[in-house]
């Protein structure tokens, strides 16, 4: 099957790009892996007319938004459950809530899990879009308007920035309106199903298994577990971070099982990499593409039946590409 696959990637000028929460059998036979800020920036600029993307709704979608002229399918229209938390309406109605509180300068910033209609709101706004690798550039832009940063969908992203920052934040619907009124950066009341299963609970477990452990999250995680970390990053960060400690470092890692289970070979026959957690943290629409998915998107797509593909009305990509060409343009 994988010759197959291939064979079709040639006939078709076709890129396979995979993020890392993917099945094992994916990532192996994709010509791109990355988290998704790599995925956005590499796979929109490269030469093949058609890129497969193995991921998640909102990645495809960045990849059609920043290079509207080529062809995206995806082997599963798989929908990250966070992305799923905010559409165009509940945007309007957010920024609604703020004006009835008499917040009236707001610079929005939506995380790229998102889709392309609430992009777009945030670029019409003049808003900017981020990741878990740039947040910090992004957030540092926002500041320099000097006006409420309204963030979304991930409160948790948001109330991890402004504690790095020192400001002060709310959640809408869940604040008071003083506190909306007072705060900072006020973020949507969105978060990764996954990502919230790590616990301090964990982290004490760890911690008083190994004494010498080091425990690593990804910034989606719950603000009392980031904290207790000793490393914060996007999975790429995380990846970069972990292989390169010494091999027999104990490391407990707060991110998707699949590229935990991944990160590094047991050492002198011993385990030193552990998920974070009790439970399996697996993100179920990353876990669903496979092989066979694979190859019949690319097959159709070779027999001119295409499905699953990519498609955005134009005035919706023009807005959303501002806000993810400011991010491009700020993360260089
Ligand atoms: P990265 O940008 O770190 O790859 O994260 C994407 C994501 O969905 C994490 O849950
Ligand atoms: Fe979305 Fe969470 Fe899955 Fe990432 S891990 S794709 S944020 S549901």
């Amino acid at each position: 099957m994988i010759d197959q696959i291939r064979a079709l990637l040639k006939e078709c000028d076709g890129l396979l790009v995979a993020h890392y929460y993917q099945r094992d059998e994916v990532v192996e036979i994709a010509d791109l892996t990355g988290d998704s800020l790599e995925l956005a920036r590499k796979a929109s600029q490269s030469e093949r007319s058609l890129v497969v993307f193995c991921g998640v709704g909102f990645m495809g979608q960045s990849v059609k938004i920043l290079a509207p002229h080529k062809r995206v399918i995806m082997p599963r229209l798989a929908c990250c459950s966070m992305a799923r938390m905010i559409d165009d309406t509940y945007f309007d109605e957010s920024i609604a809530l703020m004006q009835s509180y008499g917040i009236h300068d707001i610079f929005p910033i939506t995380y790229i899990n998102s889709n392309a209609q609430v992009k777009a709101k945030v670029g019409a706004m003049g808003g900017v879009v981020c990741t878990s690798a740039n947040a910090g550039k992004i957030f540092e832009y926002a500041q320099s308007h000097r006006k409420k940063i309204f963030f979304l969908p991930d409160r948790c992203l948001g109330l991890n920035l402004a504690k790095r920052y020192g400001i002060k934040s709310a959640i809408l619907g869940v604040s008071s309106k003083e506190e909306v009124i007072d705060a900072d950066i006020i973020c949507y009341n969105g978060f990764c199903s996954v990502h919230q299963l790590f616990s301090v609970e964990d982290i004490e477990f760890y911690r008083s298994k190994y004494p010498e452990i080091l425990i690593v999250t990804h910034p989606e995680c719950p603000p009392e577990v980031v904290e207790r970390s000793d490393f914060v990053g996007s999975t790429s960060q995380i990846i970069q971070y972990v292989t390169s400690l010494a091999p027999d470092q104990k490391v407990a890692v707060g991110t998707e099982y699949n590229l935990v289970n991944r990160l590094r070979k047991p050492y002198n026959g011993e385990n030193h990499t552990f998920v974070l957690s009790s439970t399996k943290p697996e993100c179920p629409t990353m876990n669903e593409t496979t092989l066979e998915d694979i190859l019949k998107v690319l097959q159709a797509y070779k027999d001119q039946n295409p499905y699953n593909e990519i498609q955005i009305p134009q005035e919706v990509g023009a807005l959303a590409k501002q806000a993810l060409d400011k991010m491009m343009e700020l993360s260089k």
